[in-house]
This record gives C-alpha cells, structure tokens and sequence, in this order.
C-alpha cells in the first residue's frame, strides 16, 4: 500500500516538473523572440526616421532659397499647381528655359527616384491640401489630426497582402518664415501644421539566423534537462520502492520477532509453574518431616528422630538433582550453530559405535533403514538427541528374546520425519505425553538422574522440530518420532 503510493507521488512529481519545465522554456522561446522582432522594429523606425530627417533637410534647403530653378525638359514640367507666381518660368539670355521646383515637388521626385532603388517612402500631405493628389489616408489624417493637438510623432506596423511587414512613422511639418512666401495665402501663420510627412519603410527579417539558434539552443538544453528530470525521477522511483519493500520486509521482521517472543515468554511462564509446583511437593515433604522431627524431639522419641531425619535428608538429595535437572535443561536451550549442515547418518552410526549394546544371545540388533537425509543444527545437541533416545530404547527392552532397534526417516510435507523404534516394553498410552516432561522419573521413581527426554523435547523445539511417542501398549514396543524442517 504505503509502497504504491509514494511510487505513484513520485510521478505525478516528475509529470509537474517536465511540464513545468516545458512552460519555462517556451516563456523564454517566446520572449526572446518578441525581443527580437522588437530589434526589428527599432532598426526600421530607425530608418524612416532618417528618410524624414532627410526629407526634411532638402526640402528646407529649397524652401531657403524660396524654391530652385531647374531646367524645363519633357519630364521636368513646371507646377501646375504654381501658377500664381509670377517668376515661376524664365528665360535665359541664351533662350533656355527655367522652372521653379517648389520642396513638395522636388520631394515627390525624389522619391519617384528612391521607389525605384527601393527604399523607403516619404509621402507630403495636408488636411488642406493645394494639390488634392496630396490628400492624406485614413491613417494619415488620424495622425495629423493629433498632431495639431501637439503629438510629435506616430507609428505603426503594418502587414501587407504580400506578408511582408512595414513600418509607418509620420511627423508634423511646422510653417515657418520660408514656408508663407507660397502658403500664406491658403491662410497658414507662422507655428501652424502645415502638413506632415509620413515615411514607410520595410522590417527586415534580420534576425532570422538568430531565431534559428535560438530555437536549436532551447530546443536542446530542453530535451537534456527533460532527460534528466525523467531518468532521476525513474531512480528516485526505484529506490523508494526498495526502501518500502526493505520497510515491509522489516515490519514483517519485527512482528514475527514479536510472536517469537510472545511464545518464548509463555513457554517461559509454563516452565516456571511447571518447576515450582513439582519442587512444591518434596518441599512440603521436608516441612511434614521436621514437624514430625519436633514432634519426636518433644516426645523424645528418639528412635523416631533417626528415622525421620533420614527421610528429609532423602527429599533433599531428590530436591538437589531435580534442581541439577532445571539448570541442564536451561542450558540444553543454548544452541551455539544452528547453520551448520549436518549428515544424520554420520551421527547416528557415531552414536552406535560408542554404545554398549550387550553381547551374545541378548545381543541388540540396531539397523538404518535408508539412507538418513541432512539437517540443519548444532552437531553436539543432535549426537545428545540420538544418544538419549537409544539408549532409552536399549534401558527399556525388557526381557526381549530378540532384542531391535530401528532408525530411519521419511520426508512429509515440510520436514524430515526421523523414527527410533524398539520392541521393548511400551509406554502406557496415559504416559506418552507427561514421559517428556521434567521430573517425571523422580515421581514414579525409577532410575537414572539425566533429565533425558525433556531434555530432547527443547533441543528439537530449539530447532523448529516436534517431538512425540507412540506405541502399541505395554509390551509391545514404541516409537519416538522427531522433525526438522526442511
Ligand atoms: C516656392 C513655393 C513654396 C514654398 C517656399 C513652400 N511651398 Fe509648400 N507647396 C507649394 C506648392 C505649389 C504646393 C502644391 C503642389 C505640389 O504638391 O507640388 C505645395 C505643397 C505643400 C504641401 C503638400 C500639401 C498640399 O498642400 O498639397 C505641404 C505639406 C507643404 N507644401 C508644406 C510647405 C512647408 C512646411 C513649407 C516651408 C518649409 C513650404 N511648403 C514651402 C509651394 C511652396
């Protein structure tokens, strides 16, 4: 769950920075062509610009000299515009004829020369034209309008049919001195807009090499950074889910710790009030005992002290090897190597070579049915397994004729089952569960102190086996079967 989910905010997180990333370089792509087109635009109204200020230097100059004489030719036709001047045709003393070009004139001409090298127009005009040809657009008289409301100057681009751009600029015409000797009729006064003049010049594409850099630089440092953002967003993905699989795999560690130890803990408990309550009974044993003891001494029954004495001294002998027995069979939990692969076989024939099992006829015959399997464990507790349990079915054989022990194994399910029979005398089927625990010799009081098969029980526990008996009844022999798991 906890695992899906941070690999799933992992990628919304690297989806928004791709995209966010994206948006930047396109906000960049788009500003630095919009400056682009802005140098653009400067460089053109630049050069309308100059064709006003050119326009108007020469017109001044001619307006200086009250307009210039020039020779009449086919093209060079006097003004017809002009005729109330009265010097505007002369004739030389030789007989050549002269005109007077006014700067309008002279400024249409030179412009008819410009258009044909191609470069910026220039264009004369009025509200209240002399010549109506000179009548201004719809643009132009919006400008002149504002200009005689004291705007300096007005621009704009303008996209033609051809796709191509243009810029327009237009700047007032201001009468002066020179200007009334031909307009002062129309009835202009000195500071009056006389008119304006309106240049358009195209927008070179200039910064086409530079757009195609830029859209290759952009185009690259966005790809790499995209990479990037993608292959360390791919990482961080992998890792955060190894570190949540390490995470569940630790959560899994510490519950079946916890369950461990939950019933190391009960099995702790149970030992403990098994313990007690068997060390119980010899107690007050000891206590009815001595009470007697003081009863004799009171009574001085002195024969009876003796007696007494020597029974407490019995239960105390008792009580010591049970207590012997407590602590081996504390000590039977310590496993010093559980990993250790360990040939069954090889411990079983070790165990028989250094076992006594009689001579002549009452000879025991002790047999391996297959071939014994591996198992996990501690050599040293596994040899005091097999030992315990053969020589328990050699103690308890009875008076057997033909006396057989048999070892073997077989696999069932998960674990490796081991077998010890014998054809001894058998276990009471009440006794099969309780012969596994603690005191149980001392309680029926049969030989031997070793604390045997309880003994046995905790060290195939310790290595995740069981442990049981069975058998037929009294006199018909038993079994003991023990597992490892594979
Ligand atoms: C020598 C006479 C003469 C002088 C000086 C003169 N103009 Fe003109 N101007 C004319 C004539 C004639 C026309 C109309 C015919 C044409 O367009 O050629 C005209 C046309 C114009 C026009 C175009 C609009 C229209 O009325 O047709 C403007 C604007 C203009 N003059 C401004 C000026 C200014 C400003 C000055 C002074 C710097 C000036 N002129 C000096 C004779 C003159």
């Amino acid at each position: 769950m906890s695992m899906k989910k941070s690999a799933y905010s992992i990628r919304g997180y690297v989806i928004t920075l791709a995209i966010g990333w994206t948006l930047v370089v396109i906000a960049s792509l788009a500003w630095n062509f919009l400056q682009l087109r802005q140098h653009e635009e400067n460089e053109a109204y630049g050069r309308a610009a100059a064709v006003y200020e050119s326009d108007i230097t020469y017109r001044r100059w001619n307006a200086g000299h009250g307009g210039v004489y020039v020779p009449v030719t086919a093209k060079m036709q006097p003004n017809p515009y002009f005729k109330d001047i009265p010097e505007r045709d002369i004739k030389t003393t030789d007989g050549r004829s002269f005109t007077l070009v006014n700067p309008a004139f002279m400024m249409r001409q030179v412009h008819e020369l410009v258009l044909k090298e191609g470069g910026g127009t220039g264009h004369l005009t009025s509200l209240n034209p002399l010549r109506p040809e000179n009548r201004p657009d719809v643009w132009e008289v919006e400008a002149l309008k504002a200009f005689e409301k004291g705007v300096s100057e007005f621009k704009y681009i303008k996209k033609r049919n051809n796709g191509k751009r243009y810029m327009r600029l237009m700047r007032p015409l201001v009468t002066e001195e020179e200007c009334l000797k031909c307009h002062a009729k129309q009835g202009y006064k000195l500071g009056d807009i006389r008119g304006g003049i309106s240049t358009e010049v195209l927008v070179l594409p200039l910064m086409d090499d530079m757009r195609i850099s830029l859209l290759f630089g952009h185009g690259a440092i966005w790809i790499l950074v995209l990479s990037i953002i993608l292959i360390g967003g791919g990482k961080q993905e992998i890792t955060e889910r190894e570190l949540s699989k390490y995470r569940d795999h630790l959560e899994n560690l510490v519950e079946d710790r916890t369950v461990e130890l939950e019933s190391k803990n009960n099995e702790l408990k149970q030992f403990a009030h098994t313990v007690s309550h068997d060390l119980k009974t010899p107690l007050s044993g000891v206590l009815g005992y001595l009470e007697c003891l003081i009863e004799d001494l009171k009574k001085q029954r002195y024969e009876e002290v003796m007696r007494d004495a020597l029974r407490t001294k019995d239960i105390a002998k008792k009580m010591n090897q049970m207590i012997d027995r407590i602590l081996t069979l504390a000590k039977s939990g310590e496993i010093v190597d559980l990993a250790m692969r360990i040939s069954m076989k090889d411990i079983v024939q070790e165990v028989i070579y250094f076992t006594a099992t009689g001579s002549g006829k009452k000879k025991i015959d002790i047999k391996i049915s297959n071939e014994l399997p591996e198992v996990s464990g501690d050599k040293v507790r596994l040899i005091q397994v097999v030992q315990n349990l053969i020589s328990n079915a050699i103690k308890y054989m009875g008076d057997q004729q033909k006396p057989c022990i048999e070892i073997g194994s077989y696999k069932e399910k998960n674990e490796n089952v081991f077998f010890v029979k014998d054809n001894g005398i058998g276990i009471e089927a009440k006794y099969k569960d309780e012969i596994f625990s603690l005191f149980r010799q001392l309680r029926h009081g049969s030989a031997g102190i070793g604390a045997g098969l309880a003994i046995v029980k905790r060290i195939i526990e310790v290595h995740g086996g069981r442990i049981w008996a069975e058998s037929d009844g009294v006199g018909k022999g038993s079994t003991f079967y023990f597992t490892f798991p594979l």
